[in-house]
């Protein structure tokens, strides 16, 4: 039978109180301040359980972390799994083909751990650079972000397990998360942050979304109607489930009426609102039996979808080896090279001494913090404490013992405490590899200036020594106030368990860099669109709103274009040992279809990777008017050549990334003109252009509307 059928019989078979018992999850852990002892069933230092069914053969949810691997909550016995880097590293590698791969990979450890809902699939736009989780979503882009993410949600689903996909919408800082108020209109929403979870969705139907803590034109994520009912359920036909985000519920008929499915996390919310009081307020009417059979048919129907049923999890072994060398890869790809002066890196053959300075270089590389905290299987090391108490975690995977391995060259560490020592040691090297960390984590935000004095160590090396290279492992972007007085510099973000061994071959020029970046690098505050963050980070609980009528759908590069301001680094950035020539661009049009032709040429002398990105603009003033920016990404792709090898490239545009939303009309239209399509290597460099003009036939409308496959959510509103 098909999933539609199967889930209407054993929906039908269920009583009200096992109905119930579906839409109402645990936390998986003890939770001491409550009273709470973890359920029984749920796994050991987990995030979430949801009881099942025995006498129907319903299997249990059970819910673990996150976007690079399986986590572990706080408490003796963490899990020891294979760690991804961090995920906008995995943007940074443009490639949805290593996205699949590491999905596959870490879906397979939550099945083998018994987990059968990965709760993966951030993909909050970066609208905030100081956003203390961007490290866990896909950068600042729609379209790199959603086709980026929907390649990892399909390799975890591949899996048979469920993946959310989250935070379900615009949670974009986490300064007050929990009580803020976005306020953005809905043609904006649309055109960018719903825009990345809706091409992520509809490429990947990744069985859960997960509502965001925060509220958004006042109404809270996990009872807005809007947000759920009308934009994902109605107009974009989702037909899985939303869950809260733990803590994220805030009522019992409004959330439910609203479009939220299932409550998660009990005891993070005040009351087990779709418990008890979930009963009553189906009996009393207050919340139709209709919506209640609707959260438990969305449930089912993921889990059918997902083969929960017919391929239920049990725990096994795992391939670690294998494990580690897909986490190495994605890590090699991700690394940006910004700067490069004098063909510094690779380290050159000749090199007597080098010497390496700071960020626990000598042991272990950094990963970011929070729910998402996997706890790696090479081992783990507590090395720097933080000033909220965060455990500052490093995974055990040494760039320098890597780097031993692979140079002639003396090797000397320096942990960079004293700065004149460092620079003296520098002064007596043949080069210096500074490694610079900026560490951010979940519940609070970061600064874009690098902590513990680390500019002035860094400036101090390099005036004592030129050829000084900066190896950075940062969640997000930072300030670089020594970026004309260091050789290169090597944005490698959180790389993940075999990121020491990335690290060294990417500096020893076993790899070459490919990655681009996935967001903006400002050059200051005051070219955000709020150079103050706004928030109370004392006062937790106030309430007060975000104004993104600012930048509207204009976020990273494309305020950038708008307001004229030139960043440190732009989006879609990153250098290569090797060179690229870009040639042949044509374009074609069919209907509203625009497809983009051209070839890439390896004229360098190292195999490397490119980035081909196509940008377009309107040509019309009246058009760009209803265009958040000037210019957007459209396409891209990475190609692989050897030296002298050429590849032919064909990319199709998704006619929405050449159209407007219309609020009124409910669609996407194409107005009628001439669209420049720039061949480019990142935002701000084209490197040939084209122009299509959209016929009267192709200014039909692009409908994101599918058809609502659920009235009974409709009969709720
Ligand atoms: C986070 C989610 C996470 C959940 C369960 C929340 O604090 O925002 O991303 O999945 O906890 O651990």
């Amino acid at each position: 039978m098909d999933v539609e059928e199967r889930t209407r019989i054993l929906r039908e078979a269920m009583t009200q109180d096992e109905k119930l018992a579906l839409v109402l999850g645990y936390f998986s852990s003890d939770a001491p301040w409550k009273n709470f002892k973890k359920p029984e069933g749920g796994l050991e230092q987990s995030a979430g359980y949801v009881a099942g069914t025995v006498r129907l053969g319903i299997p249990a949810l059970t819910e673990t972390d996150a976007g690079t691997g399986v986590a572990s909550q706080p408490g003796d016995h963490p899990r020891m799994r294979t760690a991804l880097p961090s995920n906008l590293a995995t943007a940074a590698t443009w490639d949805a083909d290593l996205a699949y791969a590491g999905g596959r990979m870490i879906g397979n450890e939550a099945r083998m751990s018994g987990f059968n809902v990965l709760l993966a699939g951030g993909i909050n736009l970066t609208r905030e650079p100081r956003n203390g989780r961007n490290f866990e979503y896909a950068g600042e882009d729609p379209w790199l972000a959603g086709t980026m993410v929907a390649a990892q949600i399909r390799g975890i689903q591949s899996n048979h397990i469920i993946s959310t996909i989250k935070h379900y919408a615009l949670n974009d800082q986490e300064t007050n998360r929990t009580s803020l108020s976005v306020h953005i209109d809905d043609r904006s929403a649309r055109m960018s942050d719903l825009l990345a979870f809706e091409l992520a969705i509809e490429q990947s139907s990744p069985g859960a979304v997960m509502c965001a803590y925060n509220r958004i034109n006042e109404s809270y994520s996990c009872e807005n109607a809007w947000l759920l009912n009308e934009v994902l359920k109605l107009d974009w036909g989702y037909k899985g489930f939303v869950m809260s985000d733990w803590g994220g519920t805030h009522s019992t008929i409004p959330a439910a009426n609203a479009g939220l499915d299932q409550e998660s996390g009990y005891p993070f919310d005040a009351s087990p609102y779709f418990g008890d009081a979930l009963k009553e307020a189906v009996e009393s009417g207050h919340v139709p039996q209709s919506r209640l059979d609707d959260m438990v048919g969305r449930i089912l129907w993921a889990m059918f979808s997902n083969g929960l049923f017919d391929g239920p999890v049990t725990a096994g072994d795992i391939d670690f080896q294998a494990h580690a060398d897909v986490s190495r890869r994605d890590a090699e790809d991700s690394m940006v090279l910004l700067k490069n002066d004098r063909h510094v890196l690779p380290l050159a053959a000749g090199l007597r001494s080098v010497l390496i300075v700071g960020s626990h270089a000598d042991v272990g590389v950094l990963s970011g913090g929070g729910s998402s905290q996997v706890y790696s299987v090479g081992g783990v090391m507590l090395l720097d404490s933080h000033a909220d108490g965060g455990r500052v975690v490093y995974f055990r995977s040494s760039p320098m013992e890597s780097l031993a391995a692979r140079t002639h060259a003396r090797l000397q560490y320096d942990e960079g405490a004293d700065i004149k020592s460092a620079a003296t040691l520098a002064g007596r090297s043949d080069a210096v590899v500074v490694f610079a960390h900026q560490w951010n984590a979940e519940g609070v935000d970061g600064t874009l200036r690098l902590s513990d004095n680390q500019d002035a160590l860094i400036a101090a090396v390099a005036k004592a020594n030129p050829r000084t290279i900066v190896v950075l492992e940062t969640g997000g972007p930072v300030f670089m106030p020594w970026i004309s007085r260091v050789a290169a510099v090597l944005e490698a973000w959180y790389p993940g368990s075999n990121g020491g061994e990335a690290i060294a071959r990417v500096l020893a020029g076993e790899v070459n860099p490919s990655g681009r970046l996935p967001v903006t690098f400002p050059r200051s505050l005051e070219q955000l669109p709020r150079p103050r963050l706004d928030g109370f980070p004392e006062q937790p609980h106030a309430r007060f709103s975000v104004d993104y009528t600012v930048e509207g759908a204009a976020v990273g590069y494309k305020w950038f274009d708008r307001t004229g301001a030139t960043p440190l680094f732009p989006f879609g950035y990153g250098l290569s040992y090797s060179r690229f020539t870009l040639s042949g661009l044509d374009a074609d049009v069919r209907g509203n279809q625009v497809s983009v032709r051209f070839s890439v040429r390896n004229t360098g002398d190292h195999q490397g990777s490119y980035v081909a990105q196509v940008y377009a603009s309107p040509m019309r003033p009246e058009i760009t008017a209803g265009w958040e920016a000037p210019r957007r990404l459209c396409g891209y792709k990475k190609v692989k050549l050897r030296p002298g090898e050429s590849a032919d490239v064909a990319l199709s545009i998704d006619p929405r990334l050449l159209a407007q939303y219309d609020g009124t009309q409910k669609t996407w239209i194409t107005a009628k003109g001439d669209y420049e399509l720039a061949l480019s290597s990142d935002a701000r460099t084209p490197v040939a252009k084209t122009v299509v003009r959209l016929a009267p036939a192709a200014a039909g409308q692009v409908r994101s509307v599918r058809r609502p496959t659920t009235p009974s959510s409709l009969s709720a509103r």
